[in-house]
């Protein structure tokens, strides 16, 4: 268990209130959860930026009846080699889901996204960053 610290911060109360209403509306429960979340994902997005080795999960949606595009997909795969994981959903008769996840620097991997994304066929690829180091 991280020793915890307690401090105080100074914010204009509409610009409290604001984030106090968008909180709730997440479902957090308290006030230092959400922000040891911002904190987190500025972190995170910070190594991204940094070109640390960070990990993400790449989601993708794809008609499988494309032509040649699970061929594609699959040789991307092998050439990139650091995928650590990946599963698949289908989720209509023709509309597949793919989340892949990976390790390795934030270019590399936005590089490999962007590789993706240029497949034909491919409806969406969004990217996820997190970061490695961050704990709860
Ligand atoms: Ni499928």
């Amino acid at each position: 268990m991280p020793d915890l610290v307690r401090f105080g911060v100074s914010l204009d109360k509409e610009l409290l209130d604001r984030f106090d209403e968008l909180i709730q509306a997440e479902g957090y429960t308290n006030m230092s959860e959400a922000i040891r979340d911002l904190i987190r994902e500025r972190l995170a997005k910070k190594e991204w930026e940094c070109g640390n080795v960070v990990v993400g999960a790449i989601a993708i949606v794809y008609d499988h009846h494309y032509s040649n595009l699970l061929e594609r997909l699959t040789e991307v795969q092998h050439k990139y080699k650091k995928v650590i994981s990946s599963f698949h959903v289908h989720l209509t008769r023709d509309t597949c889901l793919e989340i892949i996840a990976v390790r390795d620097k934030s270019k590399n991997i936005t590089q490999f996204a962007h590789q993706i994304k240029a497949i034909k066929g491919i409806k969406q690829c969004d990217v996820a960053m997190c970061s490695i180091g961050s704990s709860k």
